[in-house]
């Protein structure tokens, strides 16, 4: 018990000077960090939460009254502060390395094998220790004290998060030094995760504010974790484990069992269940263990982390490139049940891609209750041959979104019928389409509800229309108050909607006003990008903009006409003359161009030459041209090169081996060109 322990409140408030103040905080700080460490590390309170929130109080208005006398590990600084504008990136001093894995036993023997032959040894002791699934952090320690901290990112750097990790409760703010000194700097690395009851607790809150619940516990830390707003990690109650060293100077353990010891020593929170193990049979003993185990623990864990426990083994088996060969992760196997399927209903994503989801009879699956599984895409559902009313092995992998596997054919029921996805979007009866090599559908619809607050991120985003300090959280604050239902509206928002939202100073407001009016006048591509129309991208944008000139022009093209441009193939080509066909969509660019929003390129300027009007398509091997320098040859002289024949194809040019496109170029009556006569119409011959 440290000396500072019991921290009687002061009851007799009488004025302090500046040294008895100072003592104070001083006194109050460590008292609450080591109540902080007895509740959260060692699980063994000895005060009452009531009690511990006096003294909080106590320390918080001292340093209200004497900001500067505040201590670098005050625990008031836990609550949040202030929201960043966005993350710097912070260089990891040694890569944040992953890990290989074994999908079955026999990989966790060759791995021991391995290890030992190339180690040169007969027995060899192992760590066994739960695989956390959550986010890899590294915590770094000046003098004792939380400096800094950052997520894994690349491997080699990753953001600085320190504002979110300092809110942790379990995160030491300083480093005990009772049972071992302290190295002068100290890097640690660990897992942040959450439990699944805050898990549970969190997504209903989510539902509660009409927001999109998280996937999984390991997606509700990462959202957490990577908050600007600190006060809002400070809320989720995460949980972090440590149990591999980054940098650490003037620091020597021999094995990796010395350095967990080392690490509860300075107070940090260590997974308890790892297990020191004499050979590969043990750990494999464990790894199943863990495996049954899995479902009773409060947290998910996806598999095992074995380590070879002596160090200088370690050193000598070395780091492969991104991961040592050292260590090895041991998987656990998907979790199966077998249940009913009820109905299968169509879900829209933000992107307006549709998922076929299937509505089960409740089942418990890995310590949750599943009642819905996703069943991916129509080729899915075909593969599978997945129907309603089907008796089905659902399974959880990874601990995503749980899946139907397959169907029990010997249990179906007579009269069902193969499910195909309908149509009509379920969210808004646009048009539901499925392009040609892709595996989803699509709602057409710009304005589909679904998609909206997606569709109008992407609209004001920087590499589209660019409007400045429009963010998510004004999308979403927008579309939720109903001020706007499509990209088009983001044109009628006045300065009083915008100065009366939530948060929103009349100064940022008019800075808004002022960027939406800028981004009328923005360049074509730009406004085709922020159309988000599938598959055309920035590039494909500017492509477009430079041949049609304006989005009348680009709207009023064919299939043919298009897949005639250099660049567009034929998906590309299909999903813009679909989006030209939604009349929701055509409704929104009426709106778009009565607000001004009407740009144009000057088309005419582009070169003028004898292949003027003329579309040419390459094929077969040529001699003195590849397909590029040709294409770039035909466009200086005013020409155009498309891949595919069509109608408008006036010349095919086939060199040796030219096939399927010499018998369409017959077939549609395209004039067919050898090499020698192209270059004599070019004059390069
Ligand atoms: S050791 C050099 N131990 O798994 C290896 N990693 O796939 C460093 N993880 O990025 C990691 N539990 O985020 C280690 N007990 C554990 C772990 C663990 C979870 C994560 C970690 C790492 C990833 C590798």
């Amino acid at each position: 018990m440290g000396r500072f322990f019991f921290v009687p409140c002061r009851l007799h408030f009488q004025p302090m000077d500046q040294q008895q103040t100072l003592s104070r905080i001083q006194e109050l700080t460590e008292a609450l960090n080591e109540h902080n460490h007895r509740y959260y590390i060692l699980d063994e309170p000895v005060i009452s939460d009531a009690a511990y929130d006096v003294l909080l109080r106590e320390l918080q208005e001292l340093e209200n009254q004497n900001p500067e006398l505040m201590q670098v590990d005050s625990p008031t600084q836990r609550v949040g502060s202030l929201p960043l504008s966005g993350f710097e990136q912070l260089k990891h001093s040694t890569p944040m390395l992953s890990l290989s894995n074994a999908m079955e036993e026999e990989e966790l023997v060759s791995f021991d094998v391995r290890v030992r032959k190339d180690l040169e040894l007969d027995q060899l002791d192992y760590v066994i220790e739960p695989k956390l699934d959550g986010l890899g952090v590294e915590l770094i320690y000046v003098g004792g004290v939380f400096s800094a901290g950052s997520t894994r990112g690349d491997g080699f750097t990753g953001e600085n998060i320190t504002q979110n990790l300092r809110t942790l409760k379990a995160l030491p703010l300083r480093l005990r030094s009772n049972l071992r000194p302290i190295p002068a700097y100290l890097e640690v690395r660990g897992e942040v995760f959450m439990g699944h009851q805050d898990f549970e607790q969190l997504n209903q809150r989510q539902l509660d504010q009409d927001k999109q619940p998280f996937a999984n516990p390991r997606n509700a830390a990462a959202g957490s974790l990577r908050q600007l707003d600190s006060r809002i990690t400070a809320s989720r109650n995460l949980l972090i484990n440590l149990y591999a060293a980054g940098r650490i100077d003037e620091f020597s353990v021999d094995s990796h069992m010395e350095f967990i010891q080392a690490l509860k020593d300075w107070g940090f929170p260590v997974n308890d269940r790892y297990r020191l193990c004499p050979n590969i049979e043990r750990v494999i003993q464990f790894h199943n263990q863990l495996e049954n185990e899995r479902e009773s623990l409060d947290y998910d864990i996806d598999g095992t982390v074995t380590k070879i426990n002596r160090l200088d083994y370690q050193d000598r088996m070395g780091i492969r490139s991104r991961s040592p060969r050292w260590a090895i992760a041991g998987k656990f196997k998907a979790r199966q049940e077998i249940t009913k399927i009820l109905s299968i209903s169509p879900s829209v994503g933000r992107t307006g891609a549709i998922t076929p989801v299937a509505n089960l009879e409740p089942v418990q699956l890995g310590g949750v209750m599943v009642a819905r599984a996703t069943l991916h895409n129509q080729d899915e559902i075909d593969r599978k041959d997945v129907r309603v009313g089907d008796t089905i092995v659902v399974q959880r992998a990874g601990d995503v979104i749980p899946e139907v596997v397959k169907a029990i054919l010997d249990k179906r029921l007579p009269g069902s019928k193969p499910y195909v996805i309908p149509d009509r979007c379920p969210a808004c009866d646009g048009h539901v389409i499925r392009l040609e090599g892709e595996a989803k559908h699509y709602c057409q619809n710009i304005s589909c509800p679904a998609q909206i607050k997606g569709r109008i991120e992407h609209f004001v985003a920087k590499r589209c229309m660019d409007i400045d300090g429009f963010g998510t959280r004004l999308v979403a604050q927008l579309v939720d108050t109903d001020l706007i239902e499509s990209i088009a509206d983001i044109y009628t928002l006045t300065l009083e909607q915008l100065a009366n939202l939530d948060r929103m100073a009349e100064k940022s407001a008019l800075n808004i006003m002022e960027a939406i009016e800028i981004s009328k006048s923005a360049d074509l591509w730009r406004l085709i990008h922020g159309l988000g129309i599938r598959n055309v991208g920035e590039h494909i944008s500017k492509v477009i903009a430079n041949k049609y000139g304006s989005l009348s022009a680009l709207g009023g093209s064919t299939v043919e006409d298009l897949e005639a441009t250099h660049e567009v193939g034929p998906i590309v080509a299909r999903g813009l003359v679909e989006f030209f066909k939604e009349s929701d969509n055509l409704e929104i660019l009426e709106k778009l161009s009565n607000h001004g929003l009407n740009p144009t390129l000057d088309v005419s300027a582009r070169s003028e030459g004898i292949f003027s009007g003329l579309s040419f398509v390459f094929t077969g091997k040529l001699e003195y041209f590849n397909r590029d320098s040709a294409r770039v040859l035909v466009e200086s002289l005013g020409g155009a090169s498309a891949n595919s024949i069509s109608k408008k194809t006036d010349y095919l040019v086939a060199g040796p081996g030219a096939g399927s496109k010499m018998e369409k170029a017959n077939k549609l009556g395209v004039k067919i060109l050898t090499e020698a006569e192209f270059r004599s119409m070019v004059g390069a011959d």
